[in-house]
């Protein structure tokens, strides 16, 4: 599990990378009503990638790590603990209604039908699953559910 944790960690910083280069191609999309190109599809695609490679991640650590079974063990005392809450229901909800939001979009994008459209679905979609997603991470300077930056290396 170890090594799960440590590459569900270190993905979510090509995450962080392929989001804001969406978000930035978006904006300048839309300020300079440029034509959509394949590369702002590719970049988007990325982003995509590494949301479901994520979810993958985050399924196996949510039931061989331990985090299914407190929920099995009542749904009060997981509520009651702000740790145990944060990864049971916080984390892994939030992250999976960002999810939804990337492939929403994507496929919001694809059907647009002027490149001005798809500029603006791109930067609506992907900036708010951005925003959910940095949110959600467990971020070191969040003293409650601090984890590190970077593990294993
Ligand atoms: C964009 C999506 C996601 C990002 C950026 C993300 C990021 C992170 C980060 C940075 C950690 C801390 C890792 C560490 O301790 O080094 C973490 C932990 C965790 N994540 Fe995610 N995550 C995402 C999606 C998900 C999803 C969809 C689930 C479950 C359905 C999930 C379940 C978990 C669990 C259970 C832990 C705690 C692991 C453990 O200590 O056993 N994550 N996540």
């Amino acid at each position: 599990m170890q090594l799960v944790l440590d590459l569900h960690n270190l993905l979510r910083w090509a995450i962080l990378l392929f989001g804001v280069w969406t978000v930035i191609n978006g904006l300048t999309g839309v300020l300079s009503k440029r034509i959509f190109t394949p590369k702002d599809s590719r970049i988007n695609l990325l982003f995509m990638i590494g949301c479901d490679l994520q979810l993958l991640l985050g399924l196996i650590l949510y039931f061989s790590n331990g985090w299914w079974d407190k929920m099995k063990g009542g749904m009060g005392e997981v509520m009651k603990n702000s740790y145990d809450r944060f990864f049971t229901v916080e984390h892994s909800l939030m992250m999976i209604i960002a999810w939804v939001l990337v492939h929403i979009g994507r496929s919001a994008v694809n059907r647009a039908g002027t490149d001005a459209a798809k500029h603006k679905k791109m930067l609506l979609f992907a900036g708010l699953a951005l925003l959910i997603i940095l949110a959600a991470i467990p971020w070191p300077f969040r003293t409650e559910i601090a984890r590190p930056w970077f593990r294993g290396f």
